[in-house]
């Protein structure tokens, strides 16, 4: 059985200082731009909405919208990526800045880097809150990185073990217990 770790691995606090300063390299790159915002669902949802509340003090007004990819059964990859939810806005010709919660094995972000250029977007970048670069199978590098963690299995702000802890407004780590 797993069982929550008390301390967070990063706290609710160190999430938002973080958040503060990639805002600022985000809006240097991305501000004045057609942009367009798409997370990936389910583990972003968190991150994405602080996210744009941030670009907004920054003065920057993207579009939002959200695909939900996944390859995941319990904490093992798959290797198999499917798309169980389109984006509903077109894409063509916009500057898409693409969320995502965690860079495990680079499978995810891979696969809706392509579809998304696929569909016709003028420039990507890539933005996660985590990198396991520890744990990486395919070449790709997120352009904004939150934090740089070892191999462990993390949960809340977004992520979630079995569907649990996603409301947790820090990040913690699940042990055996
Ligand atoms: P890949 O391997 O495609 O993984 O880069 C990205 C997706 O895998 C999930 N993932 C995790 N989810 N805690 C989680 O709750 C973790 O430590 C973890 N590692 C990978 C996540 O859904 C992410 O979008």
């Amino acid at each position: 059985m797993t069982v929550l770790r008390k301390e967070p691995l990063i706290t609710e606090l160190e999430i938002k200082v973080r958040l503060g300063q990639m805002v600022l390299d985000l809006a240097r790159d991305l501000r004045g731009k057609e942009l367009t915002v798409i997370g990936i669902l389910r583990g972003s949802f968190m991150f994405t909405a602080d996210l744009v509340r941030l670009l907004y003090i920054n003065d920057i007004h993207p579009l939002i919208d959200f695909i939900f990819v996944t390859s995941y059964v319990g904490t093992e990859s798959s290797g198999e990526m499917r798309l169980l939810r389109d984006m509903s806005l077109d894409v063509k010709g916009r500057w898409v800045l693409i969320v995502d919660d965690i860079l495990d094995t680079g499978r995810t972000l891979l696969f809706a880097k392509n579809y998304i250029q696929e569909r016709g977007a003028e420039q990507i970048h890539t933005c996660v809150l985590l990198d396991k670069p520890s744990r990486r199978i395919v070449p790709i590098q997120a352009d904004y990185v939150g934090f740089s963690i070892e191999d462990v299995f993390v949960v809340g702000y977004g992520l979630d073990h079995n569907g649990k802890y996603r409301d947790l407004p820090y990040l913690g780590v699940l042990k055996e217990g």
